[in-house]
């Protein structure tokens, strides 16, 4: 399986989802492949927030490594699927995508929590340390449901 998420920045919400996912599926002994990219590109090169970063740090995972870059349609391709933090992120990536856009692929990262409610994963850009928090447990227990719901399947490289 290989995994992309993505939000707006690639700087709070898909870093933190990239680190948990990635230890998640390491410690559950899959080889998947998982990166995170942004829809814009006002921090390519940049590090995660720094918010993001220690919330990471708290619960044990290294995020301080990862670099942000933006979403190309190339992506669609590379991916077996794509996750999506909010329906803003969705659009873009059907936009950017063009004629590679694969709608299966693509969905809201907290419908493999909620099917069919349409939940978004609200943006800390503007936010405290108890959004990065908030954020960090949502992604978290989306995480854990991405595991659950494809581990079972043929594992790819
Ligand atoms: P993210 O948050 O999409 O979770 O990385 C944002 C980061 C930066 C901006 C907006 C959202 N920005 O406008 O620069």
């Amino acid at each position: 399986m290989r995994i992309l998420m993505v939000c707006l920045g690639n700087i709070c919400r898909s870093p933190l989802a990239e680190g948990i996912l990635q230890t998640k599926a390491k410690a559950a002994g899959l080889n998947w492949i998982v990166d995170s990219a942004g829809t814009g590109n006002y921090h390519i090169g940049e590090k995660p927030h720094r918010l993001s970063q220690e919330t990471a740090l708290l619960n044990g995972i290294d995020i301080r490594s990862q670099q942000c870059r933006q979403f190309v349609k190339q992506d669609m391709g590379r991916f077996d699927r794509i996750y999506v933090m909010d329906k803003d992120n969705y659009d873009e990536v059907k936009r950017i995508s063009g004629a590679d856009w694969d709608k299966k692929k693509v969905s809201l990262v907290l419908s493999e929590l909620y099917p069919g409610e349409e939940r978004e994963v609200p943006d800390p850009w503007y936010g405290t340390e108890k959004d990065f928090h908030f954020v960090f447990d949502l992604l978290e227990k989306a995480c854990d449901a991405i595991i659950k719901n494809y581990q079972t399947l043929p594992r790819q490289a």
